[in-house]
């Protein structure tokens, strides 16, 4: 290499350090100051808030805690009301807690060792590297949530990037890019773009100082990084529903009440829980005797939130039950509740897919 050709990893810092002279934001409160205190709240109340409402709280809090005596001293009543609604709260106490901390293990004086600083409540790597950088110009990097969106596009890096392992490639590179002038600058430079030029949805690659670099520019995706977390499987949950026919080949259904799971709509009566007798039940809750039931093929039907498993039970009425007649339920008629349908013959009436999928099963 010769001695005048820059090394890859400080074209990348370089070229960011030269956008954050023109575009950067260099002019918000905690810009204006060395001290780590002032930095450290601006930092943990940016950690889930915008800057634009950030702001306001900012100065109010270091207005009324100008330093760490005075909120280490403070009533928690008093920090959590000039947190109030900024929300996170567990926030303002990890505050409060950690300035009791420096005042009792660091005579009062913010310490200025990662470790130490990483020790106090609330404050993790990428939050205790980033009051270091911009408070001391030290050199540590940082890894929050807009680096780590920027770090995957521009190496291409699939994967979770919370999962252990991604995270500890995007830490290694992280290091390696940090350069070893301008810490400070570099560390907003990197905020500032990830927050706004690379942003999660619309990356602004025509205007990136970085992009004829950046393997998810040139693959042409650069907004499928980074992956995604892994959805969570739906839960599942088990339902045991009633299918009794009657002579007329004829189905009693229940209409829903309006709200909630189908409201509103036409179902096959629903076995609670509880009960194993579902012929006690169909007496009890229906006034209906029924000739024993025969388990049909579970019926499968994926809400957006849970999974449902249907085992229908068909079963006959019997003709000797009493207090049964078409149309009626228990001796007492309330064809705003419930009916007898038979899909093949009857006019159509709002039944929900599951219940579609059973009648299905059954013509079949
Ligand atoms: N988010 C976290 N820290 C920030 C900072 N110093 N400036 C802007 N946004 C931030």
């Amino acid at each position: 290499m010769t001695a005048n050709r820059k090394k890859p990893k400080s074209d990348f810092s370089q070229s960011l350090l030269k956008w954050f002279d023109h575009y950067g934001r260099k002019s918000l409160p905690w810009q204006q100051t060395r001290d780590p205190y002032y930095i450290w709240i601006a930092e943990i109340m940016l950690q889930q808030t915008q800057v634009e409402t950030v702001i306001s709280y900012y100065q109010k809090f270091i207005a009324r805690f100008p330093n760490i005596d005075s909120l280490a001293n403070a009533e928690a009543e008093a920090v959590m009301t000039y947190w109030a609604g900024l929300g996170y709260y567990a926030r303002a106490r990890n505050l409060h807690r950690a300035a009791q901390q420096i005042r009792d293990q660091h005579g009062g004086d913010f310490p200025l060792r990662l470790d130490q600083v990483m020790a106090l409540p609330g404050i993790g790597r990428s939050t205790a590297s980033a009051i270091l950088a911009f408070s001391q110009n030290a050199r540590h990097p940082i890894l929050d949530g807009n680096v780590k969106r920027v770090l995957t596009r521009y190496f291409a890096i699939a994967g979770y990037p919370a999962t252990k392992a991604v995270e500890n490639q995007l830490w290694v590179l992280a290091e390696q890019l940090t350069p070893n002038k301008r810490v400070a600058d570099y560390t907003q430079a990197i905020m500032d773009f990830g927050a706004t030029l690379c942003s999660r949805r619309y990356p602004d690659c025509s205007k990136c100082p970085i992009s004829h670099k950046c393997l998810a520019f040139l693959q042409g995706n650069p907004a499928s990084y980074p992956t995604p977390k892994p959805k969570a499987p739906r839960p599942h949950r088990q339902s045991r529903m009633i299918l009794i026919s009657n002579s007329n080949s004829e189905y009693l259904l229940i209409k829903r009440p309006p709200s909630g799971i189908w409201g509103g709509l036409w179902v096959f009566p629903e076995l609670s829980n509880a009960e194993q007798d579902f012929q006690r039940w169909c007496k009890k809750e229906l006034g209906i005797a029924v000739k024993s039931g025969k388990n049909m093929a579970i019926v499968h039907h994926g809400f957006t939130h849970f999974e449902l498993e249907i085992q229908p039970i068909h079963c006959t009425v019997d003709r000797a039950a009493p207090g049964f007649m078409g149309g009626f339920i228990g001796g007492i008629m309330d064809t705003d509740h419930y009916l007898w349908h038979n899909p093949l013959s009857n006019a159509p009436i709002a039944i929900p897919t599951a219940i579609k999928k059973i009648f299905n099963q059954l013509v079949e």
